[in-house]
């Protein structure tokens, strides 16, 4: 991994003092109702880690127990050695069969504003008919089924249906254009492809089908495709191949039980980006992602029964696939889905949805914290709010900001605020406040769950002195974690593991205070975080040098109030072709159709030359430097032309 790691010791110039204790209400009643109660759990999964685990696990069902908990040659690891479970069954069965079947499990918001309340009974039956519509199509146990939709409880009932035959699912954010569709159902080799006609986004159609109809030119492994019918807009079905949801559940038998399931078995695979252009399809298996995923929801959000829960994130990205519908559905929990814009008719949506449907646990993104801060208190104002309990950030580094307006503004200063840190390759939630026993900072995701052994070291592995910035590394394996890259067990090895032998390196920096809490500080490889979605910069120089008139192109983050960052290009262009400011938004528009608008350079900046070290490799820390400031201070000893920078200061702004 081609990690810079920009000195974090110095870019922490952030110290923040302010502490809230968890309200003794909220404690009395909480799973975890204080400090000495978190530490002794804590201390027990240290002492005892597959005791913990194996307790936690019980908490659910199984079809056949475990002999073995844990199973480890690092990197590989297998969690519940020969243990049989159904994730399906234990978000869905469990409930349906018993004292929850006509408890709401999906509620769901249209952006127009249509409401539909789905019960664990109603969700059952679907979910079995769903499964019996991907048999019919040929679909088995260890098929990868693509998934590209909007926000309905269709795409809910898809996940949990491949779930209940052991199907892997991978789950294509509806953001993506199609040229990022076909390379990540090629990679995956999919047989199937789940849809919708459109998705409503900001009172705008997005034509969901259109775009699968042009991916699939150059698929072959595709053999049918699924369309559930939304927005009722016009659509190409193709003869053998197309389907709508609403005709084959018609005829799709009500009964399908659950298949006892290998822990280890294949949940799901879903990209993400890495420091290289091609994502990684990163794969979850069973077990011990069901048992992580449920733990870490119960106590992080400190699940009750009459808790209404909303997680704004997109099934598309992890969050999503955790915390919108497995780790809450497994707790018996109502999950909000709503499936349009934040600010739409108004910036007041969010907040009336949640006065509508007596939202009690929030859980959102800093970006979306900090639009809302932009737009105006006045929004907040004109709402209740008083079903809150419990608010939450993910993401990004929250700003200290942010999260005291978050508090004060959302949860009218008497819920408290969880700041979780986790990844793709985590599955769940990894750092953050217990909010029944954890004191909270604003800015801190706090300590580590139980069960879960964070570190942050010096590149040679060892730990860093209290308050001194270093890398975040996980010394101990835990049940979510990622198996492996599909295709590419190296990748996954050299990515994560091999830095620092038999750690797992995050690609975070992190400081921890003299109390233990833990500080984010940000990515120190080559990924961004544009609104809480994670880009490498190299995917985006990819799809710009295949541009015929890119000669070459160097993309970095800058600091951005509302994205966290902003996507700064550099583009050198081929001989003859003149920089132009048409050429500029060009090449925007090529890289949304290439990667999709969440990839779209925020500046273009034309130059002649970019900087380079004698060996050949780009200083992104110059460009980043200039990016940021406008200037460049740092030291350029080893930059092999000296004339480039005068030159890279000429480059115009975008
Ligand atoms: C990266 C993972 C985890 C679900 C959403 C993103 C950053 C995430 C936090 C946080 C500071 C955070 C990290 C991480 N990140 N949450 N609370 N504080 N940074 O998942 O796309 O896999 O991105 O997001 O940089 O490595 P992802």
């Amino acid at each position: 991994m081609s990690t810079t790691l920009h000195d974090p010791n110095l870019s922490s110039t952030l110290r923040e003092h302010r502490v809230f204790a968890p309200p003794p209400e909220f404690a009395a009643k909480a799973h975890v109702k204080s400090l000495e109660e978190y530490e002794a759990l804590y201390q027990r999964s240290l002492d005892d880690p597959e005791g913990y685990w194996a307790d936690v696990a019980r908490e659910l069902h199984w079809f056949t127990p475990w002999t073995k908990v844990l199973e480890w040659n690092p990197p590989w690891v297998k969690w519940f050695v020969g243990g049989k479970i159904n994730l399906c069954y234990n978000a869905v069965d469990r409930h349906a069969l018993g004292g929850r079947k006509d408890k709401t499990a999906i509620l769901w918001e249209g952006e127009p504003g249509e409401v539909r309340r789905l019960s664990f009974a109603e969700l059952h039956a679907e979910v079995q008919k769903f499964a019996n519509v991907l048999k019919g199509l040929g679909i088995k146990k260890g098929d990868r089924v693509a998934i590209y939709m909007g926000m309905t409880p269709e795409l809910a009932i898809a996940l949990l249906a491949c779930a209940r035959l052991g199907a892997i699912h991978s789950v294509i954010f509806g953001g993506f254009a199609a040229h990022a569709l076909v390379d990540r159902i090629n990679d995956a080799a999919c047989c199937a492809v789940i849809t919708q006609d459109g998705s409503w986004r900001r009172g705008q159609e997005v034509h969901l089908k259109a775009i699968v109809d042009e991916a699939l030119e150059k698929c072959s492994s595709v053999k049918s495709v699924v369309v559930y019918r939304r927005t009722g807009s016009e659509v190409t079905m193709r003869k053998g191949r197309d389907h709508w949801w609403h005709e084959v559940m018609a005829k799709a038998a009500p009964e399908c039980p659950a298949e006892p399931l290998d822990s280890e078995d294949p949940l799901y695979i879903l990209y993400t980006s890495g420091t290289t252009g091609k994502p990684k399809g990163l794969v979850h298996t069973t077990g011990g992602y069901a048992v992580q995923t449920y733990i870490s929801s119960k106590l992080v959000f400190d699940l009750r029964d009459e808790d209404v829960y909303w997680c704004t994130a997109d099934v598309g990205w992890v969050t999503g696939h955790s915390y919108v519908v497995y780790g809450i559905l497994q707790n018996g929990v109502t999950t909000l889905m709503y499936e349009g814009a934040p600010n739409y008719p108004e910036p007041d949506r969010m907040w009336k949805i949640i006065d509508d449907h007596k939202v009690s646990v929030f859980y959102t993104a800093p970006t979306a914290i900090r639009a809302c801060i932009k737009w105006g208190d006045q929004y907040p104002q004109r709402h209740k709010l008083d079903s809150l309990r419990l608010l939450g950030s993910v993401g990004e580094p929250i700003n200290p900001e942010a999260w005291m307006w978050y508090r004060e503004k959302i949860g009218r200063s008497k819920c408290p605020v969880v700041d979780t840190w986790w990844q793709t390759e985590t599955g769940s939630i990894m750092i953050a406040p217990l909010p029944g026993a954890i004191p909270t900072k604003p800015g801190s995701a706090t300590r580590p769950l139980p069960g879960v052994v964070a570190e942050v070291v010096t590149r040679g592995g060892q730990p860093v002195p209290v308050g001194s910035g270093g890398l975040l590394v996980m010394r101990r394996p835990w049940p979510s974690m990622a198996r492996t890259i599909y295709n590419d067990p190296e990748r996954y090895q050299s990515q994560y593991w091999s830095a620092i032998p038999g750690s797992y390196l995050s690609g975070d920096g992190a400081r921890i205070d003299q109390d233990g809490d833990f500080w984010l500080m940000g990515r120190v490889d080559d990924v961004i975080n544009v609104s809480g979605h994670r880009l490498g910069t190299m995917e985006v120089e990819s799809a710009l040098v295949a541009h015929p008139k890119v000669a070459e192109a160097a993309v970095v983050g800058r600091p951005d109030e509302l994205k966290g960052q902003a996507i700064a290009a550099f583009v050198t262009l081929e001989g003859s072709q003149k920089p132009t400011p048409e050429l500029k938004q060009e090449l925007r528009a090529w890289v949304t159709q290439q990667i999709g608008a969440l990839a779209r350079p925020d500046d273009v900046r034309f130059t002649q030359a970019l900087p380079k070290t004698r060996s050949g490799k780009i200083m992104r820390r110059l460009l980043r430097e200039l990016a940021s400031s406008g200037e460049i201070k740092g030291d350029i000893s080893t930059l092999e032309d000296f004339s480039v920078i005068a030159r890279l200061r000429e480059s115009d702004e975008g």
